[in-house]
Parts: C-alpha cells; structure tokens; sequence
C-alpha cells in the first residue's frame, strides 16, 4: 500500500481515538505534532515516513485515554497489525510509541533519529503561548486550581505523583514545562525551544506580579 495512503488511514485512527478529548491531548495536538515532526525530520535528515506515522500515533496509547499503557500500546500494536506496513516499520514506530511520554521518565534513551524528531514535536507542544493554553486546560480538566502559594513545586517526584499528585497549573510550569527545554535531542528543537521558553517565564513572570497586586 502506498505511504501516503496509510498516513491518511492513521490519521482517521488517530483522530477516533482524540476527538473530543479534554486534557489537552486533542486532535489539533496530533496535528501540531505532526507539522512540526516534518519541519524537525527534514532538518534532521529522518525518514519522513516514520516520522510522520509516529506523530500521527504517538499519544494514541497514553494512560489518560486507555485503562493501561499497556492496553493503549496493545490498540497501537492491532492497528499496526492490520496495515501492509513493514515489519521493521511497524516495530520502529512501537519502539518509539512507548518510550516517547514524558511520564516513561524524562530522560530515557530515544534509540533513533525518528524517535527524537516525534519527540522533541511533541515536547515543543508543550513549550509556549499554545502548552500555557494546555495546561490551564489540563489543569480544569483535573479540577486543580490554577495557583496556590502555600503548595511548592516538587522537585523530584515518582511517576505516581507526577500523575496523581497534589499540584496547581502555575507548578505544572516548573515541576514540567521550564525543564523541557534542556531536555530536546536535535538542534532544530533547541533553536525553536528558546523563544518559546523566554515566552513561558514572561507570562510567569507577569502572572506573580498580578497575583501580588504589583502590576
Ligand atoms: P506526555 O504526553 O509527554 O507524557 P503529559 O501527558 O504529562 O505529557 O502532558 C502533556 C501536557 O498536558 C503537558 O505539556 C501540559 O500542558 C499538560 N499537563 C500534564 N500534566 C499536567 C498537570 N499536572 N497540570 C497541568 N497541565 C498538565
Ligand atoms: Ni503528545
């Protein structure tokens, strides 16, 4: 079968699974991710296929959306199953699935070029005037309040409590999203992460004074 024509399929199957979703892992977010996959993978010199079939499926197994992670990458794995795609294809893009959540643990290992490229697409979702959106989002979604001075963010936390744990919107930013940055794998990511980093720490920065009456 043709790329572009399981690409379109993959789209259909990602979209099924996002459509109406509320914790800022929407559609629209896929197709950011995916937009910004292509820029990455032509920078980077990946393959377009993978990459782009990855992004469309990369947050189709996430535990907010499935009983398990496990359940989420079985529906990935029967899905994959039923295209004529490769088989080195097929578990290229498993690989990549699994190990891409931030909650898998910050920092583990990306195997391959295509693997850092959907990353660092999706990591910069979270960077900027479109990740603040997500995370007040995301945080009416849990019923968390936007700020609260007497609840500091965490500095270390186990996977458990970065899920269910107590925390605001505002320490979503530093318990996450200002720790990103230094976390991207390709140059292209780097350069993109700076100006919407910067963005990031204005709002916060602006967003204390407000809150203490100062501005
Ligand atoms: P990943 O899909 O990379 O594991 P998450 O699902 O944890 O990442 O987060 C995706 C986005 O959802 C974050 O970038 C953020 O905008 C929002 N989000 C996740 N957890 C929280 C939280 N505790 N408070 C506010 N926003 C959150
Ligand atoms: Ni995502």
């Amino acid at each position: 079968m043709e790329h572009n024509d399981i690409l379109e399929r993959a789209a259909e199957f990602a979209k099924s699974v996002h459509d109406g979703e509320g914790s800022g892992h929407d559609w629209p977010h896929i197709e950011r991710v995916v937009r910004m996959a292509r820029r990455l993978c032509a920078d980077e010199g990946a393959d377009p296929f993978v990459c782009e079939l990855a992004a469309l499926l990369h947050d189709v197994a996430d535990e907010k959306m499935n009983p398990s992670k496990e359940a989420g990458l079985t529906k990935v794995e029967q899905w994959l199953n039923g295209q004529s795609i490769e088989p080195s294809v097929r578990s290229h893009v498993m690989d990549i699935i699994a190990t891409i959540s931030f909650g898998a643990g910050p920092t583990a290992p990306m195997r391959t070029i295509e693997g850092r490229v959907v990353r660092d697409a999706d990591r910069l979702d979270a960077i900027g005037a479109i990740a603040i959106a997500r995370t007040f989002v995301y945080a009416g979604w849990r019923g968390h309040p936007i700020y609260d001075p007497e609840l500091p963010p965490r500095s270390e936390m186990t996977r458990e409590q970065y899920r269910n744990g107590q925390t605001t919107a505002i320490n979503h930013f530093y318990e996450k999203l200002l720790r990103l940055k230094g976390l991207l794998h390709t140059d292209t990511a780097r350069a993109i992460a700076e100006d919407r980093h910067r963005f990031m720490e204005n709002y916060l920065e602006r967003f204390h004074k407000e809150w203490n009456g100062e501005v």
